[in-house]
């Protein structure tokens, strides 16, 4: 019996990946292709349904990417979504327009109860909207279906040849009916009855981490974070003792977290795996003195992170493979798709040209952060390694505006465990999905006790998301955050000021840098 199957094509968005594993969420297999992929192909992979993501350009421009005008007479369902409803609305004879209001964040949405596609869905439902083109005109046959004060067409539909769009993103947490959305697309317009569980990820790739290696010699990246570590334990399990765990204190860690890490995974912990120590503080800063530039203190730490490695193999001997715990976003937020580029992380964009190993091992490659925490508790990790919060490869590299020392690091270590040691003390450390002291490069005069100071402002930062590709500021008590204050000026050296980010995601970032 053949397996259903939704494909969405890829135009170059953000959450292309993310609507794949939404739909994966429903019980239905989805896999990703691109925007080019010919309708003849698309007609064999017989799918149930299809859609169209979301992408950074303008539809109307003949740059711009498209795909056939045949697809819509396939007779399968089409969902576009953002740029993909664009599509859909330009090559039908609709109208795409620049909008003479952009719409971004979270937006109440007037939607069609008697839409198929919002069956269920609350009549004004918050969506989450990124666009600064809009659909001025449905094609004719469309009807609207939803509507917001700014955007005449935030949904449109032709039922009859099973083609819907919205302008919004239902694939992402913050529009709150998204996946009752998606459910109703593939549910009960695709007809999909949902045939597909979820194969055990982990032992699928322990499977074919065996098959790749055989009896070759791998190098782990370990950083004790939550996918270096569960990357780990996957190749542990793959390949025993042919593995061997690298930890390199780059001096970029958090206040004392060298040392937890080893008592992790080191010989005493409870992992029996080989592990390595590479005490590595001088040599990055080194690297890192007079460099400003975000990118390039990315770029700079990656590369040396590599040599580190590259090192270490050596005097290992014959070693093939290097394994790395690089997620989904850090994949695309580091521009390898056709995405644009964001941020170089560490483990994808910061790679030097040349790696001086038969391959990289990447295995949770095309994992969000909540499915590595699932796939650690499914490898028995101890839940708070698996619930801890992620820290980024490069570190307090890039928690620390402008250039690196050892002195402004030592700031934002300590100003780091007080404020994580405030939000422990007050309970949020689970509700608060990241949470984090940077240095801005920024000084002020002060005044302690009878003299004046001219000091940093450390700003703390602290988000709720659960794919870390969105994020809202967390909104931590007023007293909590003047606890953290005066703790911070009274027992940091060198910092007179404390301030507290309230951006989200867009327009920031998570990390500072
Ligand atoms: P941003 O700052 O891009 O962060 O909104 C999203 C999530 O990714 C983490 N992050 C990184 N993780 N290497 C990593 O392993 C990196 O270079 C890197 N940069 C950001 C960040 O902490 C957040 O959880």
């Amino acid at each position: 019996m053949s397996q259903e199957k939704v494909i969405v094509l890829d135009f170059g968005g953000q959450y292309n990946q993310l609507i794949a594993r939404r739909v994966r969420e429903c019980n239905i297999y989805c896999e990703v292709h691109p925007y080019q992929t010919p309708v003849d192909k698309i007609r064999e992979m017989s799918p149930k349904g299809i859609i169209f993501t979301g992408g950074p350009n303008s539809a109307y421009l003949d740059e711009s990417p498209v795909c056939s005008k045949e697809i819509f007479e396939l007779g399968i369902p089409i969902l576009g979504i953002c740029y993909g409803s664009q599509v859909m609305a330009h090559l039908l004879g609709g109208s795409v327009k620049t909008a003479p209001t952009s719409e971004y964040g979270k937006t109440e949405v007037t939607v069609d109860a008697e839409s198929k596609l919002f069956d269920g869905v609350h009549p004004n439902t918050i969506c989450w909207m990124s666009h600064t083109d809009y659909i001025e005109k449905a094609p004719d046959g469309f009807h609207i279906t939803g509507r917001t004060p700014v955007c005449p067409v935030a949904a449109m539909e032709c039922p009859q040849r099973g083609l819907y769009a919205t302008q919004f993103h239902p694939e992402v947490m913050h529009t709150a009916e998204g996946q009752k959305m998606l459910s109703n697309f593939v549910y009960k317009i695709c007809g999909c009855t949902g045939d597909w569980k979820m194969d055990s990820f982990v032992e699928k790739t322990i499977q074919e981490i065996r098959e790749k290696v055989g009896d070759g010699k791998v190098l782990c990246a370990l950083s004790g974070g939550v996918d270096s570590s569960v990357a780990a334990v996957i190749l542990a399990k793959a390949v025993g003792k042919q593995l061997t765990c690298v930890f390199v204190d780059h001096g970029l860690l958090r206040k004392n977290e060298g040392d937890e890490v080893e008592a992790v995974f080191g010989p005493e912990g409870p992992y029996n795996l080989n592990f390595i120590r590479v005490n590595a503080q001088e040599r990055f800063y080194k690297k890192l003195a007079g460099i400003e530039e975000p990118e390039t203190k990315r770029k700079v730490i990656g590369e040396e992170f590599i040599r580190v490695f590259e090192e270490e193999a050596k005097k290992i001997g014959a070693v093939d493979y290097l394994v790395q715990g690089t997620i989904y976003p850090d994949v695309i937020e580091s521009g390898l798709g056709k995405s644009a580029t964001i941020k170089s992380h560490h483990n994808v964009g910061g790679l030097p040209d040349y790696v001086d190993f038969k391959e990289i091992v990447e295995p949770l490659r095309l994992l969000f952060k909540d499915e590595v925490r699932q796939a650690g508790r499914e490898l028995g990790i101890p839940e708070h390694l698996v619930s801890r919060q992620p820290f980024p490869g490069p570190g307090l590299g890039i928690r620390i505006i402008g250039e690196v020392t050892a002195e402004k690091v030592k700031i934002v270590q300590d100003a780091d465990a007080i404020y994580r040691e405030e939000i422990a003390n007050a309970g949020l450390d689970k509700v608060i999905s990241q949470y984090f002291a940077a240095l801005t490069n920024m000084r002020s005069v002060g005044v302690m006790g009878d003299g004046r100071t001219y000091d940093y402002a450390v700003a703390l930062r602290a988000v709720t998301t659960t794919d870390f590709m969105t994020a809202e500021c967390a909104e931590i008590p007023f007293e909590v955050l003047q606890r953290v204050m005066n703790r911070v000026v009274n027992e940091v050296k060198g910092v007179n000021r404390v301030v507290y980010d309230l951006t989200s995601k867009p327009p920031g970032t998570i990390e500072l840098e």
